[in-house]
Formats: C-alpha cells, structure tokens, sequence
C-alpha cells in the first residue's frame, strides 16, 4: 500500500514531530467516555468536529468511550487518502457491518476486487450515452414539479419546499432504480416511498449512533425498519421480474435501456458473473444514495439563492434562452448548456455539501501525516471543511466556477469525493438539479418566509437544511 506522502502532511502535526495518535492534539476528554457527551447529538455532528478543526488544526484526535477517531481537514492529505482505494483504505469496518445486518449490499460497501466489479455495473449503467435516454425520466418529473409549485404561488402561501424537492428526486430515482414511476409530485403518501423514507432515516440514525443500542434493545422504531426492509426487498424483487419480462418481450431494450434497473439487467446478460442478489443491493445503493442528497442540494442552493435577486434574474434569463417557454418540453441539450445554474449547484455543494464528512480506515498499518495510524484506525474526513479552505475569497460567488483564474475557481471541492470511488450518480445530479433550479428560475421569484425560524443544518442521512421555508411569487 502506498500510504499519502508526508510532504502532503498537515503542517502542523509533522513539525511538531508527532509520532503516534496519542501524541495528536485535540479536544479535552473526560475519562471512560472521552468526548462522547459532546457528540450526543448526532444531527449536529458535523459541525461540532469542524469547529474542533478550527481550534485544534487539520489533524487531530477524539475519543468516544474506548473508540479513538483521527479527523481530518486538510484537502491534499484528504485528496491522497480517498485516491488510495480500495488497496490502501477501505469504508468503515462498522458502517459495512451496520448496513450488512440491515440486508445491505452493493457497490457502496463493498471492498477489492468485489468493488471493482460492482463498480463497473453501476458506472456503465450511469454513463452519458445511457443519461440521455434516461432524460424522459427527468423530464417528466421537471414538469411535475413546475406544475406543483404553480399550485402553490396561486396559493400565496409559505412552502415547505424541500417536501417538492424530495419527492422530485425520490420519482426519478425510483423510475430509474425500479423502472417504475410513483409519482409521489402528484400522487402523495405512496406506501413504497414510506418504507424509503423509513430506512433512510433508521440508516443515517444508526451510522451516526454513539453505540449500536439495537443490538441489545430493539425499539418500536428498530421493528419498523425490519418491516420497511422485508416490504422494500418483496418490491424491488417484483419489479426485477417484471423488468426482465418487458425485456424479453423487447429484445431492443437490452441495447437500449430506458432506465438504470434495465441497464444493470442487459449488463448482467452481457457479463453473467453479476448475480441477482448484486443487482437487488445496488437497486437499494441507489435509492438510498441518489434522493436525499440531490433533494437537499436542490434545497441548501434555493436557500442560498433566497437573498439574491439578482443571481435569481440572471439565472431566469439563462433558462428563458436555453430551455425555452414553459410550454415546450425541457431539451437534454438545453440543460446541458446551463452554465450558471451548473456553477450555483457547484457553489451551493461546495458550502452546504450534503455529506460533509466520510469515514475511512487504512487497510494496512501506515503512515499519514507524519503519524503512526495502525490497520483500522477510524479517520473521519472533513471534505466541506476542507473545500471551503482551498477556494480564494469567501462567501457564496457561483461565477467563481466560470472564471478561469486560479486565484479564484475554487481548487478543489469535494463534494462528491475524489478517486477512484468518487460518486457515480455526480452527472445524473447536476443534470437533475439544473432542469430543476432553471425551471424554478424562469417561472419564478422567491425569498425565505419571514415568519419561519432560521434555517439550520442537520445531519440527517444527508445533511439537510431544517425548516426551509419559501415564497413563490410568479416571474411576470
Ligand atoms: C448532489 C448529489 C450527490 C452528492 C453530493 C453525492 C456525494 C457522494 C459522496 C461524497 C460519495 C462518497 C465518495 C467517496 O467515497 O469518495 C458518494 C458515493 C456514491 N454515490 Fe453519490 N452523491 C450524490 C448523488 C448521487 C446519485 C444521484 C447517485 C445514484 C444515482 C449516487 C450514487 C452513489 C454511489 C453508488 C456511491 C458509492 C460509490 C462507490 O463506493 O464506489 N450519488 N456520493
């Protein structure tokens, strides 16, 4: 294994010579529990170790009971780390283990050349021969959701946009992943969409637990996730039959899949070491990993445009010329030419990133910035912290994306992580999250509800803005 050369090495822990992760700085623990009380909520998880990383610079140490976790914050040693996969560090050893008794599998947790695999039917069936066909999907769903939020700016009333959001991307994920539409935007309380919601919420409760309570003690909310998982799995098994049925009576969808769940299936007939059970865990990989994240990327990117009237009219504009009126369909190769609205969703990413930090272990025993870290040492890597450090001036400037000087595009976000593992579904995000905030811009204006308290961030399954409140008013 290559370990990240120390010359990428946090300046400050490998001046002071330090050697071993006991010799780390970090906050003060009390004894048996160290800084376990300060994590309790988990919510504010992400925030508590940045503001660490300010006081205790970009490597540093923190203890939760007899659990000793190395964070991280510098972008060039992050940059090193996530490039070394999967033969020098590999996921969590206990987030693997928290999604495998929840029946989970697939590309997210799986390591070596089980990865390799898997990751080469996820990326074939996402690349962008296959996005644009998959364009009808978000193109409907566009519609839907322009229709929605006309219903509510008649209505002049305060919006809980994020909810429009969700169920934006949970119907083209879900028509994608399942080759099904749901259309919670029209059709609210679908029972399937329950059971997602369920376990993303139950995953990112667990992932961000001090300790693994439900091992011992199984509360009201531990058996519903059973339930949700059993009623998940009889439904993803459904729609696999009934995918493979269209298939074979239409040949012509295996050279030309309409949706991922079919590009996964004509891949497994073009290389039949894919088994079945590889495909149901990465139906669920990408429900779980593609609506939460891009719905609050769309929601943090509407926040930051709400007190900016100008970027908002700039955006309109944009739309107006690329995608047309609203009454023509939205063209893939219009979306494809929205730079702005692309450069605002990088901005919004690169300050409010949905998953700002990722958990790692070396596979070996090695050496990182100037420490000792022996094999599964936990690290937890701060990649918004670490975006936000690498751009020039601060504050939210989404031109800084369309500039050419080095001095001010930002040198590195890591929004989607890096290296060979860096996220598959980024282009299917942008591509969503485009059509969504240039069919917003053009048909409206909007600006937080005064009346709503302020927005927070909260470590969710992503991180999401809690409490986002609008009002849309119709462009004239
Ligand atoms: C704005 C939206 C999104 C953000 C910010 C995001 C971010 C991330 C990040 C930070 C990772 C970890 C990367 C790493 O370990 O280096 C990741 C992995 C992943 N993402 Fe995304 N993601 C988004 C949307 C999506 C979508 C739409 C899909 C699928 C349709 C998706 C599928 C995946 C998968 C399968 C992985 C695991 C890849 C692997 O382990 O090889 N993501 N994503």
């Amino acid at each position: 294994m290559t370990a990240p050369s120390s010359s990428t090495a946090p300046r400050a822990a490998a001046e002071k010579g330090v050697g071993t992760i006991a010799d780390l700085p970090g906050p003060p623990r009390l004894p048996l529990i160290g800084n376990a009380h300060q994590l309790i909520r988990p919510t504010r998880l992400h925030l508590t170790v940045e503001r660490w990383a300010q006081r205790h610079g970009s490597i540093f140490s923190v203890d939760v009971g007899p659990r000793s976790f190395v964070v991280i914050a510098e972008a060039d040693a992050i940059n090193a780390i996530l490039r070394d996969r999967p033969d020098g560090f590999r996921r969590w050893r206990d987030q693997r283990e928290i999604i495998e008794e929840m029946n989970g599998s697939g590309v997210f947790i799986a390591e070596g050349d089980d990865w390799r695999r898997q990751r080469r039917l996820i990326v074939t069936s996402l690349n962008t021969h296959n996005l644009h066909r998959y364009f009808d999907i978000v193109r409907v769903s566009t519609e839907r959701l322009q229709r929605r939020l006309l219903e509510a700016a008649s209505d002049d009333r305060p919006l809980e946009i994020a909810d429009e959001l969700t169920s934006y991307t949970v119907d083209i994920t879900s028509a994608l992943a399942l080759g099904h539409d749901l259309n919670t935007l029209e059709r609210r309380d679908n029972e399937l969409q329950g059971h997602i919601q369920r376990v993303l919420m139950m995953t990112g409760r667990r992932l961000s637990a001090p300790i693994p309570y439900w091992r011992r003690l199984r509360l009201p909310a531990d058996r519903a996730l059973d339930r949700s998982l059993a009623a998940m799995e009889a439904a993803v098994d459904d729609f696999i039959e009934q995918a493979r049925a269209r298939m074979e009576a239409d040949p012509k969808r295996y050279e030309e899949p309409p949706n991922l769940l079919e590009g996964m299936l004509a891949a497994q007939r073009a290389d039949s070491t894919f088994s079945d059970e590889e495909i149901v865990g990465n139906v669920f990989t990408i429900l779980l990993a593609g609506e939460d994240t891009t719905a609050n990327t769309l929601g943090w990117t509407i926040w930051l445009l709400s007190s900016e009237p100008e970027l908002q009219a700039r955006l309109a504009a944009e739309a107006d010329e690329a995608l047309g009126s609203g009454t023509k369909p939205i063209p893939y190769e219009g979306v494809e030419q929205l730079a702005l609205a692309e450069a605002t969703v990088q901005e919004a990413l690169r300050l409010k990133g949905v998953a700002p930090v990722i958990g790692v272990e070396p596979i070996e025993d090695t050496m990182l910035c100037g420490t000792q870290m022996p094999a599964g040492t936990r690290l937890l890597l701060l990649l918004r912290q670490a975006g936000i450090a690498t751009a020039g001036r601060s504050g939210f400037h989404p031109d800084r994306w369309l500039e050419d000087s080095d001095d001010t595009r930002p040198a590195k976000s890591l929004a989607f992580g890096a290296g060979p593992r860096f996220c598959p579904g980024r282009n299917l995000a942008l591509l969503e999250a485009k059509a969504a905030l240039a069919t917003i811009a053009r048909d409206f204006e909007w600006q937080l509800d005064g009346s709503a308290a302020p927005v927070r961030e909260a470590f969710k399954f992503a991180m999401v803005p809690d409490g986002l409140r609008v009002r849309l008013r119709r462009r004239s």
